[in-house]
């Protein structure tokens, strides 16, 4: 059977077409290495009510015209999560594919135009590049070149480049890598990226450069809390395999002992403290000129690192948005910059002057109360000098600079060391992040809603960059808590499944083999770390709401993606998880040594172990310890979490045994903590904070009865702080659903609209433009900037505006069924929101009050919506427009 010719048989469904072919939840991947890569794509049509009912799909080679692989045409209403089940994939090569779907009529769809994915390298023998790097360890970059000598004609070639630290890759003096900041941060002791480049069009016939920059990275440079450098190894290297194929010919050009290595421009790359440069030393000579450069002597060869090579999994980061800044002079005289964005990123400045001179770029979120670049206020030691930031040594002429291996989180800059006065003309601000798309929009008629959405985008674009950060300047650590509360928000945010899964497969691949989670992935634990962060990270690794990321996110996955491939992968992740809960909660902890005993309750009581807790609760600062001091019924509330939420995975991938037997641990902690922490028939629960009703509400631990009371008792805590809410990092995500579930929608609205104290639109108003990570960025407190100004943590009420303000939810898993209930409140006139679901977008729109109004909604085809007006009214629809009003519920 040939592709080319294959007509669909029977009666064809003219009306419905089909786009967005994706593979591994992204466009086009190229260079991949998924040994069954997994096909996806969405529906289009003008007519309602259309829904899948089967499908089919095609994958041949790129060049061929016979079907490599037929599915067969299959039943299923999903447009995803269908993996290639062919014969071998080859590396390095490209396949076309192409769909087409049975819908509810029985009536087969014309096929899709063809979707692209190529290989990389997908058998380890095949890899036949050198590990090379300089004679002598390079302080700064390292800069390494190799040349391949290639016939007449070119077809095809494509570079796979991995490499110890952050590369660049240059072939005859064209940048392939840009500001891309790989490989991405992984486990570097078990697994590092390599990096696939089609280079066809900057090779020609002859004498070709290959030209590779290497900057610290995360591998060499500076990581997390202790600002610890070469956890990964001191010595930064590269390895470079070209696949060239002409005619039918195919040649290969590896980095070996010919390349020739040493030190240039960079002298500094450390990707939190920033970069230096020389521009007095040249570049083109070494990345484009034909003869080597003197300062390049020849590589040393290294050993392969032990780690696997594994392929991209994630877009690249990139520039996904240049400003043009404010300038103006301090009081004190400084050369200020205001981008009027926190961003994470770099700046490019045009500089000019004496050649020697040293131009400086300081970086910052914040000013102090002067008005001056304020470089204390997130220091954990005062006495360690500023971190962000670059400087360049000029060499005379004027010229546009930026650098390449580091990253800043900022909103202001100070630049120190040019003549005269800077023009606005003169420096740009560039905002890097992971390549995807925005999965969502939101806005309403309060014009500070829309920009607190606006603040959890940047704090995901500045904090979904190499990994998941906590933010963007202090740490830049992939801790685990902060994504576990952002995931379901993310995932409406941007377009978020590639990107947690990358995440989830570093956790399993972290986790211990107790089942302890390091608190930030990728831990710094499969390098050179110290004993000291190996203590801090088995100590820290217990905490519930953290390691539980295990277990929730990827059933997050579940619920906003139908991703049952990535249950499936974290599965024994997730046991390992539950089973360390079950025996941390048999050992007697600390907490409660003279505490009362519950019998048989005991030993489903979790109060063992280090807890981070509520954390950041407002007005209790960096609590510390008072997770593991007074956490016992938030901990074992997460035991009780993670075991019915594995429970439920269990069930979705039909293992039985294990269904029951995690449903049972979870009815038993469910009874242990009820017994241990739910006093006056709900009324008062566990340390009577906030969070200890919302937890109890939100994971549905409470019978009828307590839950009015408990929500009766929270409500009175809400009113007694004056109407602010009391919840940090963990309950946050779930205080506005709790209320509105138990009948208080309209206090939800007024925490949401609160302008003081802890608040996020007080936040908005001090002119936030990202989400900070405690709740008055430390200007009540201290007087000044405390803390970081970029952590999406309490960024978590974006998921909240999307899915009950303006009421998008999914009702089944990948959004197959939606849920579209909006909050219609008085506060507001009118709400709108978009959401992209892997079946296509999903909008909502309301105005009205509670009396009369009207929800404009938009459902994709293949799916089908239930929609419940403030009246009461449930209106089921399929795939379409559609306009609900009430009173007297009526549809257009
Ligand atoms: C990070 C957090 C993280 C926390 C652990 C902080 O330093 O910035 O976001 O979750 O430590 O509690």
């Amino acid at each position: 059977m040939t592709m080319k010719s294959a007509k669909s048989p029977g009666h064809s469904l003219g009306d419905v077409t089909i786009s967005e072919l994706r593979v591994d939840a992204r466009d086009t991947p190229r260079g991949i290495d998924s040994k069954a890569p997994e096909f996806s794509w969405q529906l289009n049509s003008s007519r309602t009510g259309v829904l899948q009912t089967g499908w089919q799909v095609q994958v041949r080679r790129e060049g061929s015209t016979d079907v490599l692989w037929d599915s067969g045409e299959n039943d299923g209403e999903h447009p995803f999560g269908h993996s290639y089940s062919g014969s071998l994939l080859r590396s390095s090569t490209t396949y076309c594919w192409r769909v087409r779907i049975r819908d509810e009529g029985a009536s087969w769809s014309e096929w899709s135009s063809e979707g692209i994915f190529e290989t990389g390298i997908l058998d380890a023998s095949e890899w036949a590049g050198e590990w090379v790097t300089a004679q002598d360890d390079t302080a700064g970059a390292l800069y390494l070149r190799g040349s391949a000598s290639l016939p007449e004609k070119i077809d095809r070639a494509r570079l796979y480049v991995s490499s110890l630290g952050w590369h660049r890759l240059f072939v005859n003096g064209v940048d392939h890598t840009g500001p891309a900041l790989v490989p991405r941060f992984t486990p570097f002791g078990k697994e590092i990226e390599y990096q696939m480049y089609d280079v066809t069009e900057s090779l020609r016939p002859g004498e070709n450069i290959v030209a590779i920059a290497v900057g610290d990275g995360r591998y060499r440079g500076r990581l997390g809390f202790f600002d610890r450098r070469n956890t990964f190894g001191h010595t930064l290297a590269a390895m470079a395999q070209l696949v060239v194929q002409s005619e039918d010919r195919s040649f290969t050009f590896v980095s070996d002992a010919s390349w020739a290595g040493g030190s240039g421009r960079i002298t500094e790359t450390d990707p939190k403290h920033g970069e230096r440069a020389d521009l007095r030393v040249a570049e083109e000579d070494w990345s484009s000129a034909s003869n080597t450069p003197h300062r390049l002597s020849p590589v040393r060869v290294l050993p392969a690192p032990p780690a696997q090579l594994i392929a991209e999994q994630v877009e690249r980061v990139t520039d996904v948005a240049r400003f043009r800044p404010r300038v103006w002079r301090s009081p004190q005289g400084a050369q200020l910059v205001d981008l009027g964005q926190n961003i994470a990123g770099i700046v490019r400045l045009r500089v000019a002057g004496p050649a020697g001179r040293t131009v400086r770029m300081t970086f910052s979120e914040v000013l102090d109360p002067d008005g001056e670049l304020d470089v204390e206020w997130i220091l954990t030691n005062p006495k360690k000098p500023w971190q962000q930031r670059d400087e360049v040594v000029l060499d005379g002429s004027e010229q546009w600079w930026q650098p390449w291996f580091t990253i800043h989180g900022f909103r202001y800059v100070q630049i120190d060391g040019l003549d005269g006065d800077l023009s606005a003309d003169d420096v740009e601000g560039i905002a890097l992040s992971t390549d995807v798309e925005t999965a969502g929009s939101f806005a309403a008629s309060d014009e500070r809603l829309g920009q607190l959405w606006q603040n959890v985008l940047w704090s995901t674009r500045s904090n979904f960059v190499d990994t998941a950060t906590d933010c963007p300047t202090r740490e830049r650590s992939g801790w685990t808590g902060d994504i576990q509360v952002f995931a379901p928000t993310a995932t409406g945010v941007v377009d978020s499944q590639a990107f947690l899964r990358r995440y989830l497969r570093s956790v399993s691949i972290e986790q211990r083999p107790n089942g302890n989670i390091p608190p930030w992935i990728p831990s710094e634990r499969t390098g050179d770390a110290s004993f000291i962060t190996h203590l801090v990270s088995e100590v820290l690794g217990n905490s519930v709401g953290w390691g539980d990321v295990a277990v929730l996110t990827p059933w997050d996955l579940y619920r906003y993606y139908g991703d049952t491939a990535t249950l499936e992968r974290q599965y024994r992740s997730m046991q390992l998880w539950v089973r360390r809960l079950a025996r941390a909660a048999r050992r007697r902890g600390a907490s409660r040594w003279l505490a009362r005993r519950f019998g048989k309750h005991e030993q489903y009581i979790l109060d063992s172990g280090f807890h981070w807790g509520e954390w950041l609760r407002p007005g209790e600062g960096f609590a510390l310890l008072d997770g593991t001091l007074h956490g016992a019924a938030l901990a074992t509330a997460y035991f009780e979490r993670s075991s019915r939420t594995l429970s439920a995975v269990a069930r979705v991938l039909g293992r039985d045994h294990d269904r029951i037997r995690y449903l049972e641990l979870a009815d038993r902690v469910r009874a242990a903590w009820r017994a241990a922490f739910v006093h006056d028939g709900g009324g008062r629960i566990g340390e009577d904070k906030q969070d200890d009703y919302v937890r109890a509400l939100a994971f549905g631990l409470l019978t009828e009865d307590e839950r009015t009371r408990a929500a009766d008792r929270l409500e009175v805590l809400i009113r007694d702080a004056d109407t602010h809410l009391a919840t940090g990092f963990l309950s946050t995500p779930l205080l506005l659903s709790a209320l509105r579930e138990n009948g208080r929608a309209d206090l939800a609205m007024q925490l949401l609209l609160q302008t003081t104290t802890p608040s996020w639109l007080g936040q908005v108003e001090r002119g936030a433009t990202t989400i900070w990570e405690t709740w008055d960025g430390g200007y009540e407190e201290a007087g000044r900037a405390r803390a970081s100004h970029n952590h999406y943590a309490f960024g978590t009420v974006a998921g909240w505006l999307r899915e009950e303000l303006a009421g998008i939810a999914p009702a089944s898993p990948g959004y197959r069924h939606i849920h579209i209930e909006p909050l219609i409140t008085e506060h507001l006139d009118w709400v709108e929101a978009s959401v992209r679901t892997p079946y296509g977008e999903v909008r909502s729109r309301w105005e009205g009050s509670q009396d009369s109004g009207r929800i404009d909604v938009v459902i994709p085809a293949g799916t089908t919506a239930e929609i419940v007006t403030p009246d009461g009214s449930v209106i089921l629809a399929g795939s379409g427009r559609l306009a609900v009003t009430w009173p007297a519920s009526s549809t257009g």
